[in-house]
């Protein structure tokens, strides 16, 4: 049977005078963003939705949340950011989260993404500050016996600090969502001065005297620190997901990987089906 391709829904802006995300030229972010990111944070949140059901507490945590709205280059409209699609989603779903825990760096905006949300009626709470430390505070408020997705959305790996996903990972029940940028590994992983690499020492404390970097050809460079990361989180008691969708940008430049992570298998299982290569859903 062939699936109905879910395609996300362009809401009204609750707060059209606030902030909106256009990318770092301000000349919109790219298409990937709806098409990619947010349609499969909306696509695991359905898939996930049943098991949500069971749990009387469902904690969104969100701590590189930008603005709540992005405006995608070309397009002359404005659409929901990661946070408003994860509340609507789960609205749309009668699992409303009963509890949203947004951040970002910049106040304006952590405050224009609150807005929006309190707009919406969703039981937000801000914090403002680098992630580092708004991860592990946001961990430290949430009830016990909640069940939590926590959804890591930084613009480079060097804000992706492995310190988040240790306070994230003190939470028994918690899926993470992380997006690790394979563009910044790929323009200064291998560059052979050891201060570009120390960049990365935060994200996978230990790397380089784990991984042979001397020796070793760029593109197996990039792949072994990869898959360190990998192994460091999965050491927190995750398992991940077969699939990590490398999400590609407008000129077809490799920019993210999505990795899912659970201590739950339907959760991975879900992952692994809505982000499977396009081309297997038509034998879905
Ligand atoms: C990729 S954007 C977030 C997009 C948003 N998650 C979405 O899906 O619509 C990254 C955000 O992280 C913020 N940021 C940058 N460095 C940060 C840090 N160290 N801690 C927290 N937020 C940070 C930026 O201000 C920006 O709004």
């Amino acid at each position: 049977m062939v699936k109905q391709r879910f395609v996300l829904p362009v809401d009204p802006d609750p707060c059209p005078d606030l902030k909106v995300e256009r990318g770092p030229k301000e000349t919109g972010v790219g298409r990937w963003v709806p098409d990619d990111k947010h349609t499969l944070l909306a696509k695991w949140l359905g898939g996930t939705r049943q098991a949500r059901a069971k749990w009387p507490q469902r904690v969104y945590i969100d701590p590189f949340c930008g603005p709540g709205r992005i405006q995608v280059e070309g397009e002359s409209f404005t659409r929901d950011g990661g946070a408003l699609v994860a509340w609507r989603r789960s609205q749309a779903h009668g699992v409303p989260f009963t509890r949203m825990l947004i951040g970002d760096i910049e106040p304006e905006r952590a405050q224009a993404c609150a807005a929006r949300l309190r707009a919406l009626n969703a039981p937000v709470q801000e914090f403002t500050g680098p992630a580092a430390e708004t991860a592990p505070r946001m961990a430290a408020t949430v009830p016990s016996g909640a069940l939590v997705l926590a959804y890591i959305d930084p613009y480079n790996l060097s804000y992706l600090s492995f310190g988040i996903l240790q306070a994230l990972a003190k939470l028994p029940k918690v899926d993470l969502l992380v997006h690790f940028s394979t563009m910044d590994l790929q323009r200064n992983v291998d560059i052979a001065l050891d201060d570009a690499r120390a960049r990365f020492d935060d994200a996978a404390p230990g790397w380089r005297t784990h991984v042979d970097h001397s020796q070793m050809a760029k593109v197996s460079l990039r792949e072994a620190f990869f898959n360190y990361w990998l192994d460091a989180v999965k050491k927190l008691d995750f398992t991940s997901a077969r699939h990590m969708p490398l999400i590609r940008g407008d000129r077809n430049a490799p920019l993210y990987r999505l990795v899912e992570f659970s201590r739950h298998p339907l959760a991975n299982k879900v992952w692994d089906d809505v982000a499977k290569p396009a081309n297997l859903e038509l034998f879905g």
